[in-house]
């Protein structure tokens, strides 16, 4: 962070100061060509209008506006964000903002491997693959279509154009992958990739029955520390946002813990979110939310899109209480 940064963040209040605000989650598509089990139904998905989603022009202003308040991050979500046609084209426009950050991307990695080099090219910096398990038998009930090699093929063609080292999210659930966190940590041993164990959210219409899934952070790490000894705090990767992150001892990667369950991170939080619909979202649980397509068409107001920001921010609650009633994939993570 450039030291004007650092003077404004130290200056702000907390997460409703604007100032605080690190990261826009633009969701550029709800549409997904996974149906994990956690996530979705396998049919039936209601999908958002065309001509309701946002254009990479719409977007590209919004963008424009978090950037007038200082946020710098951008993080491209979904849904799959590369199933949204020419996803290039929105990368360079972000990165032909004046301020803009970093731009990463979080996919499932099923397109990956053929997309690697233009995103980089275009201006990605790193990429966020979601993968659950190291089984393809279990990685296909998870996803219900997914296929592991794809996704592996794809973190390795990430790594080699320079988008790495990958994180790998993990969502943990009992009957699924539980017994697997231990082996999927060791790989961090001798790969510089950052594993992230998430607590599995009772989000949406949420096909597993939350109580018999859910486990909880201290489960997880004891499960890791058990097999592999004890975790060692590690520096926080940029963009890590709410992960806590550690290390086993002499390892090359890391490996970060998201426990938005038992224990929320709602004082630190340093967020917003656009969904594709132009909702400036203060929050991926609480309902807080401003709509900014009426600033975005049919004209642009970049006097309202600015202060929707102001609006949005101080929207953000203490602590969410509730579960809103929005897909992870409506949302973008
Ligand atoms: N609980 C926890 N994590 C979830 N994700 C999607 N749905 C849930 C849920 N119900 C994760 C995905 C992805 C990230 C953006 O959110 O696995 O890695
Ligand atoms: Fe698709 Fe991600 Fe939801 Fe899985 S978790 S269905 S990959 S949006």
């Amino acid at each position: 962070m450039n030291g004007a940064g650092s003077a404004l963040l130290s200056e702000a209040q907390g997460p409703r100061d604007i100032r605080y605000v690190r990261t826009l989650r633009i969701s550029v598509t709800d549409h997904c060509n996974y149906r994990c089990l956690y996530c979705m139904p396998e049919e039936g998905m209601h999908w958002l209008p065309k001509a309701e989603i946002l254009t990479y022009e719409e977007m590209r202003e919004v963008a424009r506006a978090a950037l007038s308040h200082g946020i710098r991050d951008f993080k491209l979500t979904g849904g799959e964000p590369l199933l949204r046609h020419d996803l290039t084209t929105l990368v360079a426009m972000l990165r032909g903002l004046d301020g803009c950050g970093e731009i990463s991307l979080t996919t499932n990695g099923h397109l990956l491997a053929e997309n690697a080099t233009r995103l980089r090219t275009a201006g990605v910096d790193r990429v966020t693959v979601s993968l659950d398990t190291l089984d393809p038998d279990r990685f296909r009930e998870v996803t219900r279509r997914g296929d592991l090699a794809r996704v592996l093929d794809g973190m390795a063609a990430a790594e080699a154009c320079g988008l790495g080292p990958v994180k790998v999210n993990v969502v943990v659930m009992k009957s699924l992958n539980l017994d697997e966190v231990a082996a999927i940590a060791a790989h961090t041993l001798d790969n510089r990739r950052t594993v992230r164990f998430i607590e599995f959210m009772p989000l949406g219409r949420s096909l597993l029955r939350d109580a018999d899934q859910f486990v909880p952070y201290d489960e997880i790490r004891r499960r890791i520390e058990t097999a592999l000894g004890p975790l060692e705090p590690a520096s926080h990767d940029a963009g890590s946002g709410p992960a806590r992150v550690f290390r086993l001892s002499g390892a090359a990667g890391k490996i970060g813990f998201i426990h938005a369950m038992s224990a929320p991170f709602c004082s630190t939080c340093n967020r917003l979110r656009l969904t594709p619909d132009g909702q400036l979202r203060s929050c991926l649980f609480d309902g807080g939310e401003i709509d900014v397509r009426p600033f975005v068409r049919p004209t642009l107001d970049a006097a309202g899109l600015h202060q929707a920001f102001l609006d949005c921010v101080v929207l953000k609650p203490d602590a969410h209480q509730h579960y809103g009633n929005r897909q992870m994939s409506q949302i973008g993570g």
